[in-house]
């Protein structure tokens, strides 16, 4: 028996969309097969990775976990909806110049959560910043330039245009400097004599 469909209103990045869909179809697999927006990506279905966070209404929310009838008329924001006309977001940017994102498979969960926590607090402290990506699994970067990513951005969204990450951040810890041997130390005739 084929599966009972129902006809759906959704408001996806501020555009109204008619769709059809199975009606168990979460909004995580309205999202990626009826409105082929991929971005949204597709991992443990148990409310664990964090991968297929969308932002409902604001808020993070994971999209596995909600069925898409129940977000009908709400505002739903994907990764697809962040840049800003020819423009990336200021997270996007940064991630990208940081390497923030590696394999990126995690990015489109955590740019959205991130962009919800600046949107709520524009000036998060670093715990802030780890506390609110706590959810949002990451295998490949160490976390290290998200953190780094997500307060520089953070700046620029204040209007620091001149804020830049710590040159750490972008060109490594300088190398321990190493001062040549004294002539002492050259010479092993001397510690002998
Ligand atoms: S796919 Fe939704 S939390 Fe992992
Ligand atoms: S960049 Fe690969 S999982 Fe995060």
């Amino acid at each position: 028996m084929a599966d009972p469909m129902t006809a759906l209103n959704l408001r996806i990045n501020g555009e109204e969309r008619r769709v059809l869909s199975p009606t168990h179809h979460t909004l995580l697999e309205v999202l990626r097969e009826e409105c082929s927006l991929t971005g949204t990506k597709h991992g443990c279905e148990l409310g664990e990775c964090g991968v297929c966070t969308v932002l409902v209404d604001g808020q993070p929310v994971l999209s596995c976990l909600v069925l898409a009838a129940e977000v009908e008329e709400c505002a739903i924001e994907t990764v697809e909806g962040m840049q800003r006309g020819n423009e990336l977001h200021p997270l996007q940017s940064t991630f990208a110049d940081l390497g923030a994102a590696q394999c990126g498979y995690c990015t489109p969960g955590i740019l959205l959560t991130a962009q919800a926590l600046i949107a709520d607090n524009p000036q998060p402290s670093d715990g802030e910043i780890r506390e609110a990506l706590s959810g949002n699994l990451c295998r490949c970067t160490g976390y290290h330039k998200i953190i780094e990513a997500v307060r520089w951005a953070a700046a620029l969204e204040r209007g620091e245009a001149d804020a830049k990450p710590p040159s750490e951040a972008l060109y490594g810890s300088p190398l321990p400097r190493i001062s040549p041997p004294s002539a002492q130390e050259e010479d092993p005739r001397q510690e002998k004599g």
